[in-house]
Formats: structure tokens, sequence, C-alpha cells
């Protein structure tokens, strides 16, 4: 793509990425891609915010020298050190050598631990300001938003706020970049749900605390390093991802995210009893298989929904390994303040459930019945299935 203009001297420069299969080596992308938004400020003295992935750098390059020529760029603000952002910066500096990084103090620390960069870096506090000529920006500390080192940056004129990680998505752009122009809004709403809980989620507070930092800023326009530009609507963004970072303490939608998993269809049978249970009291239900789905799209489910039914077979006296793996990535995560309740089958000794419990221990979740079947369920055990679901759906309606 070619540099685009989002105010005057104000350029969103990046790249498409739809060749890596696993954002940070772990979340699929493949069908969605993603994109490295990084900005260039013309003035006079120019700055580069953020910078891309090292990747496509021939790409990224040219939009800049397109530009202005790079080798003479002023400053690179360096909002958050995670590579996605960061992974040029070596190359840059090799092309325009007496280039000023700015960033926080632990960003000047990043640095050396990254890259061996010690010298031409600019520390920059809460609230202190950096002039480019017609243009001022202004820097607020916002850490674990989403390393501890990061910052976000204002350009003060054209009251742009240069967010980073903060108001992202997965999903490459797909032509258009700005809200007002995509016509494929329900695509980036989900991947940024997506993109929060599992990029952002266990940063909760801090985005809490960050977005209650800004709520006086006046913000026009808010520039992620991720998807979408919101200039038509920022607050819509911003409303998401509070809402998204309230879900931590508990307040969440009244729904069940059921997750199982089956070796010879034994517990899906009682799954199916399961999930008519929940339906019957007209409570919502999203249903994985957890070896057939990445964890990746299950957590946007458990971070939202009240409740969490959990099914699984007892494997060598413990839990289903893909069950597990969801559940030790949840426990990771620190969703906390749900309702769940398990049902599985085994064949000669459990051990599912206490698995199980273990691992989502220090969750606190609140556990309502469980049930545990010898190979395949009875007529009773379905019964028994079915009450479980309805009974995980009158507590989570209880809540609501
Ligand atoms: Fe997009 Fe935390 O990096």
């Amino acid at each position: 793509m070619t540099a685009i203009q989002i105010k005057e001297g104000v350029y969103w420069i990046g790249v498409n990425d739809r060749t890596t299969d696993l954002f940070e080596g772990l979340w699929p992308i493949t069908q969605e891609g993603v994109s490295y938004n990084s900005y260039f400020i013309d003035d006079e003295k120019t700055a580069i915010i953020d910078l891309t992935k090292s990747f496509k750098g021939d790409e990224y390059f040219d939009q800049i020298n397109e530009l202005t020529d790079l080798s003479q760029i002023d400053y690179v603000v360096v909002n958050h050190m995670e590579p996605d952002h960061s992974g040029l910066l070596r190359t840059l500096r090799r092309i325009a050598p007496h280039v000023t990084l700015v960033g926080s103090e632990k960003t000047r620390q990043m640095l050396e631990d990254f890259f061996s960069i010690k010298e031409n870096i600019k520390v920059v506090k809460e609230g202190d300001t950096l002039n480019l000529g017609k243009r001022t920006l202004k820097f607020f500390s916002t850490p674990f938003v989403h390393w501890p080192e990061t910052i976000m940056t204002y350009e003060t004129s054209h009251r742009i706020l240069f967010s980073c990680d903060a108001f992202g998505s997965y999903g490459a752009i797909g032509g258009a970049i700005f809200d007002d122009e995509c016509k494929n809004f329900e695509f980036y709403k989900k991947e940024a749900l997506r993109y929060y809980s599992n990029i952002v989620a266990s940063f909760s507070a801090p985005v809490l605390k960050a977005i209650e930092k800004l709520q006086d800023v006046p913000v026009e326009v808010i520039a992620p390093s991720h998807g979408l530009i919101w200039r038509k609507d920022p607050g819509q963004i911003v409303s998401l991802y509070k809402k998204w970072a309230e879900y931590a303490s508990g307040e969440t939608e009244p729904g069940i995210s059921l997750i199982y998993g089956s070796m010879y269809g034994n517990t899906e049978l009682a799954l199916n009893a399961v999930a008519q249970g929940i339906s019957q009291r007209g409570v919502p239900v999203q249903i994985f298989d957890a070896a057939r789905t990445h964890v990746s799209y299950i957590l946007p489910s458990i971070w939202t929904q009240k409740g969490v039914m959990v099914g699984a077979p007892t494997y060598e006296v413990s839990l289903f390994p893909p069950v597990a793996g969801v559940m030790h990535m949840a426990a990771l995560k620190h969703i906390r303040y749900k309702k769940g309740a398990y049902f599985g089958s085994y064949g000669w000794s459990g051990g599912a459930l206490r698995n199980l419990k273990k691992i989502v221990e220090p969750l606190k979740w609140e556990w309502l019945e469980t049930l545990e079947f010898v190979g395949s369920p009875t007529k009773e055990d379905l019964h028994q299935a079915e009450k479980l679901g309805e009974k995980l759906a009158e507590a989570v309606q209880k809540e609501s």
C-alpha cells in the first residue's frame, strides 16, 4: 500500500500481513491477517510514530521515501517495544543514523535489552511535549497497555491519538483504512474482541486506567497500530474496549460458553443433553470443540459470557488435554468470576474434574453441580445432563 493522508501533514504508513500464520507465534491469523500501522508526521522536524514488524521492509521504507528523505528522519516515537512495532528499528537506524528515539524510561532500558541501542534516546514522561514546528506531540504514560513501557502519543493540532495496541484489532486492512469507509465493520468488531481477549484482556485494569486518564483529552481521530483508524466515531472503539475491560470484574453477558472434548462420542452424547437444558431456559450458548478449535477463537466467548460449561472425559487420570489447554489459557489470562459446571465420561477412574478444578482454582470460579458418568451415559445420566444445563442457565439468569 502507499501512504495515506489522515490529516494535513499526518500520514498512515504501514504494512498488511497476510502471510504470518501465528501472531506472537501463538494466535492464528492465517485467514484474517493483521496490519502493522505506523504513522509519519511531516513538519519542520519529521517524526515516525511506531514502526512495523521486521517484514516487508522495502515496501514500508518506500512509503516513507515518497514523503521525505528517509535518511533525514528526526524522530521515531516508540510507543511500545513489542517487535511487531519495533522490528525495523535497527534497520532504520542504519539508514538514518542520527534519528532520535523517543520513549519512556522503561523503553530506554528495553532498547538496550532488545537491540543494544544506548545512544540518541530521548526519554519522555507523562505530559511531556515535543515540538515539531507547526505541530506538537504530547505523551501519556499508559503502562501495561500492553507492556510496562507503553506510552500513547497525542498530536495536539489535529487531535489525533496514536494509541498503539489499545483500540486495535486483528484483520488486515481491506482497502478501507478509516471506520467511515469500512463496509465490513462486523469483521473488525469481531476481530477486535478476539484481539482483546487474546492480547489485552490480562491488562484490563491498566486499560480502564488509560481510558480514564484520557477521558478529558479532546480526540478527533484514534490511530491504533493494528486495524482501522477511527475518525468518524472514535468513541465507538473506546466504548467497546471499556466494556470488554469491565468484563474482568465479572459483569459479563448472560450466556454460556460450552467447551467440550470427546474421544469416542460418550461425552458428546451428554453435551447434546446439556445444551438442550441450557437452551430450554432461553440462555444463549456458544459451543466449542476444544480439539478442533484454536483457543484464540474460544477466549472471546469465555471472556464475555457469564457461565462456562466444561465437558471432557478423563484422560490418563486427568482432564482431556485439548480442554485442559483451554482452561490453562483461561487461567493464564486471569479470567475470573465465572459460574462453572462440569460433565464428562470416565472409563475406570475419574480425575478430569479434580484436574480441572486445580487448573482454574486461582480464578475462584463458582462451581455448580457436576456430572461424571462411567462409559456411555445412561438414560438417567442424560436426564441429569439436561438438568445440569438448566441449573447453570438458571444461575446465569439470576446474575443478570
Ligand atoms: Fe502490537 Fe503489544 O504489540
